[in-house]
């Protein structure tokens, strides 16, 4: 099933590369929070090869949502992250792919099409970055760290806007990024080119493949307390493992 979730991701990656910088039909889910008509037809491109090779499968897309069945297998798919880099030919954007079985995460695939990287991993088999093994950073000072985070659709009304969290670790790593794909904030740990990566607000198609990634590429992934993450929390702390709890006691200074 590994080899047949990397021919989705690269056949769906494949159709965003075509796209970027073409005409695309752009609606609102809110009012910074967009979808274009290539997110729809990467999905329905994933949705119908499951349908066709895994009839009984469970499917959990961002877009279409959650298409119920018995079966104990369910695909969780972000068919685009990064959306809003991709409405603008920002090139940082992936296809995300993971299965997970009773509820837990089996193997998970992050394509880039425009650096044709692919980040692969299946439990208990180590991660790979285009079929060569990877590692976490080995960087155990956060002085010295490059992090990474990303902001909430609804900074805007929201009191969890993050950019405290922001704030105290510019004053506290090396340099913080923003990327705007949570899926390759994820992977560029596990490779080691990021140290770690917070973010508060993200779902299930966000970290379901990057989490598994980073934890078989040596790293952690906990939510900001450090209590073990399921892709159901919302809050995501993914580092080499050396700097969590620097990590986490950053992340917890603002409720002193
Ligand atoms: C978004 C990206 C972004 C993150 C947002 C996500 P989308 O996904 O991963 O980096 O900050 O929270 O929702 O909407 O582009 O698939
Ligand atoms: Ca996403
Ligand atoms: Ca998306």
């Amino acid at each position: 099933m590994l080899d047949f979730a990397i021919r989705m991701a690269q056949d769906a990656g494949r159709l965003l590369r075509d796209r970027v910088n073409t005409t695309i039909d752009i609606g609102h889910k809110g009012a910074i929070n967009v979808v274009t008509d290539v997110d729809i037809a990467s999905e329905q491109l994933i949705r119908d090869a499951i349908a066709t090779h895994y009839p009984r499968h469970e499917v959990l897309a961002e877009e279409g949502g959650l298409s119920e069945s018995k079966s104990e297998y369910r695909w969780v798919i972000d068919p685009l992250d990064g959306t809003t880099n991709f409405t603008h030919g920002y090139p940082v954007f992936c296809v995300s792919i993971a299965l997970e079985r009773q509820g837990e995460t089996i193997l998970g695939v992050v394509y880039d099409p425009m650096r044709d990287e692919l980040f692969a991993a299946e439990r208990g088999g180590g991660a790979a970055l285009n079929h060569r093994p990877i590692h976490v950073s080995k960087i155990d000072n956060l002085m010295m760290s490059l992090l990474s985070t990303g902001f909430p659709y609804n900074i805007k009304t929201s009191t969890l806007t993050n950019l405290d969290h922001w704030a105290n670790f510019a004053m506290n790593a090396q340099a913080v990024r923003r990327d705007g794909a949570a899926a390759i904030d994820l992977c560029y740990v596990a490779c080691g080119r990021y140290d770690g990566f917070w973010e508060l607000n993200l779902s299930p198609w966000d970290t379901a493949a990057g989490a598994l990634i980073v934890e078989e590429a040596g790293g952690r992934v906990t939510d900001f307390s450090g209590n073990s993450f399921s892709n159901y929390t919302p809050q995501v702390l993914a580092s080499n493992g050396l700097i969590h709890e620097r990590i986490i006691e950053v992340l917890a200074m603002d409720k002193k």
